[in-house]
C-alpha cells in the first residue's frame, strides 16, 4: 500500500471530522485518519453482458498488468500496475470492462437480482450499479433506473448504452415521490450522501467536511428510505448503501426504517472472505437495535477498500 501524503493526515481533514470520529473509533481512530490518505488498489469488473471473464484475463495478461482476482466478488480484479493503459483501452471504451471500486460492487451482490425480476435503482446515475444489476438479470426482466438530475440522467443513458444494457427503462423523477404504478421485487437505494468514504476522490473534500451537510443528507435519506420500502412488493427486498462514514447517514437510517415500519426486517449479507464488517453498535448515547447488526461497514484501514455501508431489508410477506 502506498501512502499518498504525509502520514500526518490531520492537516488535511476538518477538525470537526476528527473530533466526531475519535470517540467513535477510540484507539483505532489514528489508523483510520491516516488511512484516509492512502492510495487504494484500483479495481475493474468484467461486464459479463459484453465479454467473458476469460477474454478479459487474456487482455490483462497482454497489457502486462499485475492483477489479482478479488476473493469476495465474482468477475472482479485488483489491478496494481499499468492501470492507465487499462483505463484508456479499447476494452474500457467499448464497455467490456467497468472501472469501479470493489466496495461499490457490494450493494449489488447483496441485492442479488434475478432474471425476470422487477427491479428499481431509485437514485441511479452515473449508472455503474445499474449496469451490474442488468448483468445479474442477464438483461431480462424489467430494470428501472431513476435519477432526479437531468444532466446526470442524460450521461447515464449513454453509459448504459455503451455497456450493453437492454432491459432498462430510465425515469426522471424525484425519488421521494417516485411512482410508475408498479411495486418491485428488489430495490437498490444507493443514496446521495456526504461521500467521505470515497477516499481516493475526496481527500480534499475532507477539509471542507461539515456536520450540517451530513444532517442535510440524513433528512433526504430518511424520506428516500421510507418511500423505497413502500415501493416493495410483500416479500420484496431493499438494499440501502452509502459511501460515507457518518452513522447519521448509515445505521441511523436503517434504525429509522425499522422504527417506522413494523413489516421491515434486516437480512444478513454474506460475502466470502471479508471479515470485520460489523456496523456500529451505538452512537451518540443511543444503542441500535440488534437487527441493525446485519448491516455491513467497510473501512479503508481494515479492508484496504473505500468506505461503504450496506444494509439489506426485507418486507414481510
Ligand atoms: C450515490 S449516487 C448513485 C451512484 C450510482 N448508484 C452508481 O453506482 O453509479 C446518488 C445519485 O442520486 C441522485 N439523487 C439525489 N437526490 C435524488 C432524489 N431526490 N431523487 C432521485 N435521485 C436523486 C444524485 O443526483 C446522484 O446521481
Amino acid at each position: 500500500m502506498v501512502i499518498r501524503v504525509s502520514p500526518n493526515a490531520q492537516g488535511l481533514i476538518a477538525k470537526s471530522f476528527l473530533k466526531k470520529f475519535e470517540p467513535i473509533l477510540g484507539k483505532e481512530s489514528k489508523t483510520f485518519f491516516e488511512s484516509l490518505t492512502w492510495f487504494l488498489p484500483k479495481t475493474i469488473r468484467v461486464n459479463t453482458l459484453k465479454a467473458s471473464e476469460q477474454s478479459i484475463v487474456r487482455f490483462l495478461q497482454n497489457s502486462n498488468s499485475k492483477f489479482e482476482k478479488i476473493e469476495f466478488l465474482d468477475h472482479a480484479f485488483f489491478v496494481s500496475s499499468n492501470f492507465e493503459v487499462i483505463s484508456k483501452s479499447l476494452e474500457h471504451e467499448l464497455g467490456l470492462i467497468q472501472i469501479m471500486s470493489a466496495s461499490a460492487m457490494i450493494p449489488v451482490i447483496a441485492l442479488d437480482p434475478k432474471v425476470n425480476e422487477t427491479v428499481l435503482d431509485l437514485t441511479a446515475a452515473p449508472g455503474n450499479k445499474t449496469i451490474m444489476l442488468a448483468q445479474f438479470m442477464g438483461n431480462q426482466g424489467l430494470l428501472i433506473a431513476n435519477e432526479s438530475d437531468e444532466v446526470r440522467l442524460k450521461r447515464m443513458r449513454i453509459h448504459l448504452l455503451k455497456n450493453g444494457v437492454t432491459n432498462c427503462l430510465l425515469t426522471h423523477q424525484d425519488g421521494i415521490q417516485f411512482d410508475v404504478g408498479l411495486k418491485f421485487d428488489k430495490i437498490l437505494l444507493d443514496a446521495p450522501c456526504s461521500s467521505d468514504g470515497e477516499i481516493n476522490k475526496t481527500i480534499n473534500q475532507l477539509k471542507d467536511w461539515s456536520q450540517e451537510k451530513v444532517i442535510k443528507f440524513q433528512e433526504l435519506q430518511k424520506q428516500l428510505m421510507v418511500h423505497a420500502f413502500d415501493l416493495l412488493k410483500p416479500g420484496g427486498e431493499l438494499v440501502y448503501s452509502t459511501c460515507t462514514f457518518s452513522p447519521e447517514e448509515n445505521e441511523d437510517i436503517v434504525q429509522f426504517l425499522l422504527d417506522s415500519k413494523k413489516d421491515a426486517h434486516t437480512v444478513s449479507i454474506k460475502l466470502k472472505g471479508l471479515k470485520g464488517t460489523l456496523p456500529l453498535e451505538q452512537y451518540n448515547g443511543k444503542r441500535y437495535s440488534f437487527e441493525v447488526r446485519n448491516c455491513l461497514r467497510i473501512w479503508p484501514y481494515k479492508h484496504n477498500l473505500e468506505g461503504f455501508f450496506v444494509g439489506k431489508i426485507k418486507k414481510s410477506e
